[in-house]
């Protein structure tokens, strides 16, 4: 076995920084937001310990899927890219050079031991509740163990992990993902996700302040905030009483330089008042809401278990609405949960006639196993399930061109993002998450610039900068 590369550093203390032997990781990313947040932090513990990031996955030392068990496909994806990287680990064995490969994310935790039983090829496999443990497992795996961590760990994986580094901050863009909580507790009966994350875990103020100051150091001008339910965050505050989403937010909006805030996702049981305040209140909480319903059935809203009617989830849009008219509602549909009739199903589509969504995520029901769900009866023909996903995209599809077109004369403020395709123009976002392309002469990325919008596209906005 290869010696780390602290060692080699220590044996050979002039070498250069960048040796041929710098050891080279490939993480490919599966599944939500929170993945990509734990994928950055995977990626700057493994810096700690000598590996450097790669984008080429032929270059990589260490190949780490993380991934997503959310439904049955993109489960499957993950083991016919294990099928690709074992014809890979293979050619380079012949060559005489290791490839190690880990399996990380939610079908980690879900299947463990079985994964390393499917695909010979996989060398570790990580929880994501124990991502702080892999430079150890590494070294174990490296010794020619094949290990598997998946035993949620008592302590916190965001203590152990490193914080953000500046000049990798930089290096990321302007736009950055902070996760305040992890875990859910609601137990939706089609949902993997309580059993994947574990509990609800809420991170404590203090470190969610630091983390965030040393972004915007960093030149971040906007931070989202991540958790399966975002709004169930809880923490005791500084002055001692006992903070939720809604006090978090307006502590970080005091942060100098951080310009926008955002948060996701929530579940509609948790909008509290506080939360609903701070979009009346808070200039840099951007009017956008990501509020998924999955169904607009009362009969299936309670088969899922998600404890709120169509009518309460419609009240609470509209008592946000009332604070903050300019927001923007996203949503997540399932379709063809078991026992789904076509009356429920039109529910649904009058739901969505009724709130008028700027943008959404539409999905037919995927059997999870060990999900009340799987259990239950009534399912659902697949061409059934495909021509209600039909027809709910194409009206979710033509709300969207509406709050597009809608845009078209507004002026707004844009955070510049990244280089556009033409010489001087810059794509920036809307405060409603839109791509905006704009000629931006003189204006650099990460500037925040008046501009009027001119015409929609089919996935983006266009814009002259004014004033
Ligand atoms: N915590 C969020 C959802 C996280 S999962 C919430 O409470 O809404 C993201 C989305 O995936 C869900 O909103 C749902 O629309 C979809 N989803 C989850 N499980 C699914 C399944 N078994 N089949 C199809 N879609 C599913
Ligand atoms: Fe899954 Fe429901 Fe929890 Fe969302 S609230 S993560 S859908 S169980
Ligand atoms: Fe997928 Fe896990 Fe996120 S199942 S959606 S990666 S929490």
């Amino acid at each position: 076995m290869e010696a780390a590369m602290s060692e080699q550093s220590l044996s050979l203390p002039e070498a250069p920084v960048a040796t041929p032997n710098t050891r080279k990781v490939f993480v490919k990313t599966y599944g939500c937001q929170m993945n990509v947040y734990d994928s950055e932090r995977m990626t700057d513990a493994l810096s700690k310990d000598g590996y450097e990031a790669t984008e080429v996955l032929e270059e990589a030392d260490l190949v780490l899927l993380n991934t997503c068990h959310i439904r049955e496909k993109a489960a499957e994806k993950v083991y016919s890219e294990l099928g690709r990287l074992r014809d890979m680990k293979k050619a380079r064995a012949r060559d005489g050079r290791e490839m190690v490969i880990g399996v990380t994310g939610c079908v980690a935790q879900a299947e463990g031991k079985e994964i390393l039983r499917r695909a010979p090829a996989v060398d570790l496999v990580i929880g994501p509740q124990t991502y702080h443990r892999l430079p150890e497992a590494l070294r174990r795996a490296k010794g020619g163990e094949r290990v598997v961590e998946t035993d949620y760990a008592i302590e916190d994986k965001f203590e152990h992990l490193p914080a953000p580094e500046k000049a990798k901050t930089r290096a990321r863009g302007v736009t950055a993902f902070l996760t305040v909580q992890e875990g859910c507790d609601k137990f939706c009966t089609f949902c993997v996700v309580p059993y994947t994350r574990g509990s609800e875990v809420s991170r404590p103020v203090a470190q969610i302040v630091a983390e965030a100051e040393r972004l915007v150091e960093g030149g971040v001008r906007e931070i989202t905030l991540l958790g399966q339910n975002v709004n169930a965050w809880h923490g005791l505050g500084p002055d001692g009483t006992e903070w939720s989403l809604g006090d978090l937010l307006c502590r970080l909006a005091e942060i100098e330089g951080l310009a926008r805030l955002r948060y996701t996702t929530s579940h509609p049981r948790d909008m509290d008042d506080r939360l609903v305040e701070a979009h009346r209140d808070l200039p840099k909480l951007m009017p956008y809401l990501h509020l998924p319903v999955q169904s607009g059935s009362d009969r299936i809203l309670k088969a899922m278990n998600r404890r709120h009617t169509a009518a309460e989830y419609i009240a609470l849009i509209e008592r946000i609405r009332a604070v903050q008219p300019d927001l923007a509602i996203s949503g997540d549909f399932i379709v063809g949960f078991p026992g789904e009739t076509d009356e429920d199903f039109e529910d649904t589509m009058r739901l969505i006639e009724a709130v008028g969504y700027a943008q959404a995520f539409s999905f037919k029901y995927s059997i999870r196993p060990g999900t009340p769900g799987a259990e239950m009866g009534g399912h659902v023909d697949e061409s059934v399930k495909s021509e209600r996903l039909e027809r709910l995209q194409a009206l979710l599809f033509r709300q969207q061109r509406e709050f597009a077109v809608g845009c078209i004369g507004k002026e707004i403020d844009l955070l510049l993002e990244k280089p556009g395709r033409m010489p001087g123009q810059l794509v920036g976002r809307s405060p409603w998450l839109q791509p905006v392309n704009v000629d931006a002469k003189g204006s650099e990325i990460g500037d925040i610039i008046r501009v009027r919008i001119t015409d929609a596209g089919p996935n983006s906005l266009f814009a002259e900068a004014i004033g």
